[in-house]
């Protein structure tokens, strides 16, 4: 029998849809993003992330009751169990932190196991559990991996700076809290990205949402997505200084390898995240000397352009968010963690508008092996 394919095979499914969505909207040919329907700059300047959660998760923007009710929930569940915990202390120390992530994210579902997906109470409790918990389980990583105890979630404290406050049990200053909420609602939902529809594809099967999120969270890690905020640092390490810029850049061209924080399937021109990234940057690094990396970042910008620029290669998220998250004393391994703290609100959206339009993912295959192949007896082969 030969099937018949309606469209042609595409790697990495470019261009086809998997779904119709009201969540985020990209325009790649004008840099410009939006949640449901609010430009991304609106969000950042006048928002916050849980507001940004909010909207992208229910679909509108909260009242101050709403948005008062849903901050005192997620407080209320920001700590996590002591087994939780405990099971963590065994992680070796080495450990990436987002495998840690990955792994403590599937056990929440070890705890709140019950699934009643058409019941809009447990909606509603999985997504602040997971919205309260993933920070906290990110921070006693960082803690724990140090030998220290991890430090207890302060009820003072809004989302952002709470955060900053589990990783150094400092309460931050506001600039530095201010500048954290930003990145996290710039990071907060990108339409059908890898991860995202790892998580719709976990969700299709009506499995319990902290599975749909360990799934995800897996596929964020990759270098290829979220973990590239990480391997920019390193190249600028690599890279060392301004004038080694366009040698590295030459070099990476002629080899054919990637440049990391470049590059995006839809964006055509700079990722108008990264130019938001780059200001909160810049108002870090005023008030003090020139800082070596951003100079570096500056430079390979420039360069990037001039060599990839007309094939439409520009700076995306990844490229700035280091920068700004090493200039907030966090450590470089927790860059891509911090992107799924955000990211959460965005597989939590998509998650739930999955679950009411269902039907499992079970895409086809242009098969290209052989038929009717002969078992070969093991003394003969
Ligand atoms: C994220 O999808 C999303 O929305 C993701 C994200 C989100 O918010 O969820 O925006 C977050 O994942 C950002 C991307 C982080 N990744 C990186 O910075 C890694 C470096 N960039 C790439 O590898 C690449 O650009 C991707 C993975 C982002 C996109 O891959 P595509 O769409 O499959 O593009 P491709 O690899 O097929 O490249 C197309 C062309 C090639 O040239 P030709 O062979 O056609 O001549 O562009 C070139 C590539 O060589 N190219 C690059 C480049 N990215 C693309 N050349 C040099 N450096 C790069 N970074």
């Amino acid at each position: 029998m030969t099937t018949t394919f309606f469209c042609e095979y595409k790697p990495g499914l470019e261009g086809i849809p998997a779904t119709k969505s009201s969540i985020s909207h990209v325009d790649g040919n004008r840099g410009i993003l939006e949640y449901r329907g609010i430009r991304i700059e609106e969000l950042t300047a006048k928002g916050s992330f849980l507001e940004t959660a909010y909207l992208l998760i229910w679909g509108r923007l909260p009242n101050q009751e709403e948005l008062k009710g849903f901050q005192k929930e997620i407080l209320y569940h920001r700590r996590i169990k002591y087994r939780i915990r405990d099971m963590m202390k065994c992680f070796p120390e080495t450990g990436h932190p987002m495998d840690a992530l990955q792994t403590s994210a599937a056990a929440l579902g070890l705890f709140y196991s019950r699934r009643a997906l058409d019941d809009p109470a447990y909606i509603r409790k999985a997504v602040v559990r997971i919205l309260a918990k993933i920070p906290t389980m990110v921070a006693a990583f960082n803690q724990m991996r140090k030998g220290n105890d991890p430090i207890q979630p302060n009820d003072e404290l809004d989302y952002a700076s709470n955060f900053l406050y589990m990783l150094t049990e400092r309460v931050p200053d506001p600039l530095a809290a201010r500048i954290f909420d930003v990145c996290l609602t710039l990071h907060a939902e990108h339409t059908i990205n890898a991860s995202t529809f790892s998580a719709m594809v976990t969700a299709s099967t009506l499995t319990d949402p902290y599975a749909v999120i360990a799934s995800a969270v897996g596929t964020l890690a990759g270098p290829l997505h979220g973990g590239a905020n990480e391997e920019v640092l390193v190249m600028l390490e690599e890279i060392g200084a301004v004038e080694n810029v366009r040698s590295y850049v030459e070099e990476r061209i002629a080899n054919k390898q990637k440049i990391m924080g470049f590059g995006h399937r839809v964006y055509k021109v700079k990722d108008p995240r990264a130019t938001t990234l780059q200001e909160l940057a810049e108002e870090l690094f005023k008030d003090t000397e020139s800082d070596r990396y951003y100079e570096i970042a500056l430079e390979l910008e420039k360069v990037v352009e001039g060599e990839l620029g007309a094939k439409g290669i520009y700076p995306n998220v990844d490229f700035y968010s280091g920068l700004v998250y090493r200039k907030l004393g966090i450590p470089s391994d927790l860059f891509t963690p911090i992107f799924a703290i955000s990211r959460v609100a965005g597989w939590l959206a998509h998650w739930k508008e999955q679950i009411g339009v269902n039907r499992i993912f079970r895409p086809t295959q242009v098969y290209t092996g052989e038929h009717n192949a002969l078992y070969v007896p093991m003394e003969e082969r």
